[in-house]
């Protein structure tokens, strides 16, 4: 596709010399009003490095741009170039390779031969699945298939939190109080129960605490009984998980959470030495972090056992070593803002140079409206409750509104699962939000239901059609847009002309968000095409350019949420 803001640059630095590239297509605007043209240049702003007056070097470069085709119009006011484009080359350009490209309408290949890990979800195993790694699930997964649209070569990680001394606390629970059918039948709840009954028992009985290290340490050290029990835990809430994730349509390439790293990390303490980073307090070892203004980092305890820091450390180095990254993205909630900040400077301090590539992607908070669930079970299965209630009430949304379905359970799916992702990506990551029913399943509001039932209804436009016109309109190279230049058709053109670039700003700010607001744009602007113009007209030439603006359109919208995760269905 043609790079217009390039294509401007060249013409003026043809036109006057002594600028470069980069800077004068830095300087080309997009005007927000459309009456100031598709696109601007600010000439007075390069009088002092030209030593010429502004409305001399509009002249030169009006007259310049005016003599080529890709213009209809071109304005010189008050020193400012305003540009029209040729509505009927433009729409062309756009929507060929829209219709051409399909599923792969946005795709680069910026990222090509770099590897970028995404570490995203990880849920701790018999503690809370709480609405924090909802959050980084979702948005991570959006991360994860953005940069994979760009075409890096991408690793999802879930770094299980799956070891620590909770395990110690939570096999004495279980050996005292558990029953392994309670286990089996609901893991996440029945352990967290265990966890929470230590916690409760040992605040009369302080001796549980020395028995759950003592059992802590016989795992470190590999104790068949321990490493058996705590395996299991770990596969049956793993399976439980698993659950959520396929709901969510969400994988991932490793599980190698914080267990995996706990033979790496002797390795990990040795070095610390060397580089004389280690201070021992009071049997304790730390990274004083002082002098970058942070509280110390507790790298091992008295006891000598390791911190979920140090696994950090550990980790990084590993996905280094093993994957050798270009960058290393975690999605973790802002609570954990200086937990990065104090390992990213320590592995700074041991040399590693890759620390720069590094990047903690924070999220803010989700409270929730009073009466958004139940607490029967805590927040520990919220997610799936969530999930869950949405898939309901968007079936009784479907039979009430009488939606076109041909199979409503896999409908109400797509949607309600959609919309309770959609929401969770509207937003700026950073910001704290409420999470609202009313919001989440509105059809009308600008929501993932709306774009899915605009797509949904671009998809039935075609299906109307004969299906010959569809093919022929799928002919791109005959295609011939002079039929199709109302305002309406031509910001639709525009905002389908700006996807490819919306995903690279979406992947350099790591914010899903650019994508859910640019796609609530183009549906909004199908559904004001949809409403001003007749598309099956008699007229075929007519008909055809129409149909293929509408199938543009729906590719778009279709990968804009395949891009947040969420499907498409074509009917609803
Ligand atoms: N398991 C952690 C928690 O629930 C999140 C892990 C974040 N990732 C990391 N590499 N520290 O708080």
């Amino acid at each position: 596709m043609i790079n217009y803001k390039k294509k401007i640059a060249e013409i003026i630095c043809e036109a006057v010399e002594g600028l470069t590239l980069e800077e004068v297509m830095s300087m080309v605007e997009v005007p927000t009003d459309t009456k100031m043209g598709d696109y601007a240049f600010p000439c007075f702003k390069f009088a002092k490095t030209l030593r010429k007056a502004p409305p001399l070097i509009a002249k030169d470069v009006a007259g310049k741009l005016e003599g080529n085709e890709a213009f209809a119009k071109v304005e010189n006011v008050n020193a400012y170039v305003n540009m029209f484009l040729s509505r009927k080359g433009f729409m062309e350009e756009v929507v060929k390779e829209a219709v051409a490209e399909g599923d792969n309408y946005g795709r680069s290949t910026i990222g090509k031969d770099k590897k970028v890990i995404v570490e995203f979800s990880s849920p701790n195993i018999a503690k809370p699945f709480h609405i924090g790694h909802i959050r980084s699930t979702v948005i991570g997964n959006s991360i994860y298939k953005i940069y994979d649209f760009l075409g890096y070569d991408t690793v999802r990680i879930n770094h299980l939190g799956d070891y620590g001394t909770q395990f110690g606390k939570m096999i004495v629970a279980y050996r005292k109080w558990g029953n392994k059918e309670d286990v089996i039948k609901s893991p996440i709840k029945t352990l967290l129960e265990y966890y929470t009954k230590f916690h409760v028992e040992v605040e009369t009985d302080p001796t549980l605490d020395d028995e759950a290290r003592a059992v802590f340490t016989k795992l470190e050290n590999g104790s068949p009984e321990e490493v058996e029990l705590w395996q299991w835990f770990r596969d049956e809430s793993l399976k439980e998980f698993h659950r959520v994730y396929d709901l969510l349509g969400i994988a991932f390439d490793s599980y190698a959470g914080e267990s995996f790293y706990s033979d790496k990390m002797g390795r990990i303490v040795d070095w610390l030495k060397e580089k004389k980073l280690l201070l021992e307090s009071e049997g304790a070892q730390i990274v004083d972090l002082e002098e970058y203004g942070m509280s110390p980092a507790l790298i091992t305890k008295k006891d000598g056992s390791t911190l979920y820091i140090t696994r950090d450390i550990a980790a990084a180095v590993y996905r280094k070593e093993h994957y050798n990254f270009y960058k290393n993205l975690y999605i973790v909630a802002s609570q954990q803002n200086l937990h990065f900040q104090q390992w990213f400077k320590i592995v700074e301090l041991m040399g590693c140079e890759w620390a720069k590539d590094c990047v903690h992607i924070p999220f803010g908070l989700v409270s929730l409206e009073e009466g958004t669930m139940s607490t029967r079970h805590g927040r520990v299965v919220f997610l799936e409750d969530v999930l869950n209630k949405a898939v309901e009430q968007t079936k009784e949304i479907i039979k009430e509104k009488n939606v076109a379905t041909d199979n409503i359970d896999e409908t109400a799916k797509m949607v309600g699962i959609g919309a309770v992702m959609f929401q969770e990506l509207s937003n700026n990551r950073i910001k704290d939000y409420v999470f609202s029913w009313e919001k989440v399943l509105n059809f009308e509001g600008e929501t993932g239901p709306y774009v899915q039932y605009t797509h949904a209804r671009a998809a039935s436009v075609l299906r109307k059609a004969d299906a010959e016109s569809v093919e022929k309109a799928k002919k791109v190279p005959a295609l011939d847009m002079s039929h199709v230049l109302s305002d309406s058709a031509y910001d639709l053109a525009k905002l389908i002309y700006e996807f490819p670039q919306v995903i690279a700003e979406a992947g350099d700010k790591y914010e899903p968000s650019v994508v859910t607001r640019h796609i609530v744009d183009i549906a909004q602007s199908f559904n004001r095409f949809y409403h001003d113009e007749y598309i099956l007209v008699d007229d075929e030439a007519e008909k055809l350019a129409k149909l293929a603006l509408v199938m543009a359109a729906k590719n778009t919208l279709k990968n804009g949420l395949y891009l947040l995760g969420i499907r498409a269905p074509e009917k609803m």
